[in-house]
């Protein structure tokens, strides 16, 4: 593990250093050969986000159709002082998992240095060039903020961060990152976000929620075919990291939505019997005419759902905050343990 101290309270914790012999490109070469021999093929949607998918997705928010990011900026915006009036006067540290460009963290930034609060901003992220951004952009906009980012895993960079840190944790999961899991993963993704905080440490939590099925498939499958590229982009990406041989006309861009579970799922559609080899893992892979490959999941949520998983995963609900037409919410939760250190055990 090596901390690095810099100028102005920066200080770069890397505790993975040790894990980086599996390279990234090993990972996604292993994910795709596992995901495609699967007979339900499947690409998991965290490959979507190198610098070209970066790129799109960042198009996608700023598209009409794609509300949720507009929605929860509105939603900090609008209820920031509800946010500071939460953190009390105690130092703490504001940790974030999975920053992004920070955008949203700007929101909260800003007003708790105006409020004259004491707080470490902790970015954990797993990629370095995230981390490295998003430090070289808030040194300069907030000379005065320091910062301890950390290039880890998330439980990994929080369980390091509590061990060597007392103060009050505020963790930021923003975004409808949480909808990215399964209804069970996002319990197990929760239950070790509580057992690696400390009694009373807060979350705020982004939930994209349930609304009109008309405007949920127009934000996944815009008029533009921005989406559509986003998606097709993760085989542009097996293609030019790992020997990949897809036509993309051949496939095409499909995202429905399963009323019952709340599930937006993206596919890649095969439009015609095909073999695709891939050099890089030494193996070709067949796709029958409309056979499908799985992607991405984004679950919405109704308030009962999210206040059943506090509940199941040790948190006490605090407050939503909502956007001005209540279609997503930033949701406060703190951390309920009493003597029994298990907790709930009936928990996940
Ligand atoms: N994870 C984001 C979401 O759930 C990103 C996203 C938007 C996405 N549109 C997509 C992922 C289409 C896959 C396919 O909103």
């Amino acid at each position: 593990m090596t901390e690095t101290h810099t100028a102005n309270s920066i200080t770069i914790v890397d505790p993975n250093e040790f894990e980086a012999s599996f390279s990234e490109r090993d990972r996604f070469a292993l994910e795709v050969l596992v995901g495609l021999s699967e007979s339900r093929k499947r690409l998991p949607s965290r490959f979507m986000y190198d610098d070209e998918g970066s790129r799109l997705f960042t198009r996608i928010t700023e598209m009409d159709v794609y509300y949720p990011t507009e929605c929860e900026i509105e939603t900090l915006r609008r209820n920031v002082d509800r946010i500071v009036s939460t953190v009390g006067s105690e130092p703490f540290n504001l940790v974030e998992f999975g920053p992004g460009n920070g955008r949203k963290a700007r929101i909260l930034i800003e007003p708790l240095l105006e409020a004259g609060l004491e707080f470490d901003y902790v970015p954990i992220d797993i990629a370095r060039e995230y981390i490295d951004e998003i430090v070289t952009a808030f040194r300069e906009s907030y000379p005065t903020l320091s910062i301890k980012a950390l290039v880890s895993d998330y439980f990994a960079g929080l369980k390091w961060l509590t061990g060597q840190s007392n103060r009050k944790n505020i963790g930021l999961f923003l975004g409808s990152n949480i909808g990215n899991f399964s209804h069970a993963e996002a319990r197990i993704f929760l239950r070790n976000m509580w057992s690696s905080l400390n009694p009373d440490d807060t979350v705020i939590i982004g939930f994209d929620l349930k609304k009109d099925i008309e405007m949920l498939l127009l934000a996944y499958n815009d008029p533009g075919g921005i989406t559509a590229e986003f998606n097709l982009n993760l085989l542009r990406r097996i293609n030019r990291e790992i020997g990949g041989h897809f036509d993309c006309a051949k496939f095409r861009h499909f995202g429905t939505y399963d009323v019952f579970s709340g599930g937006m799922e993206s596919y890649l559609v095969s439009k015609e019997d095909q073999t695709v080899a891939i050099d890089g893992i030494g193996r070709s892979f067949s796709f029958k005419a409309w056979e499908p490959i799985h992607t991405e999941y984004s679950y919405k949520y109704l308030i009962s759902d999210i206040e059943q998983l506090a509940r199941d995963t040790g948190f006490v609900v605090k407050e939503h905050l909502f956007d001005s037409n209540d279609w997503f919410v930033d949701s406060i939760w703190t951390v309920h343990k009493d003597g029994n250190a298990d907790g709930d055990a009936s928990a996940c």
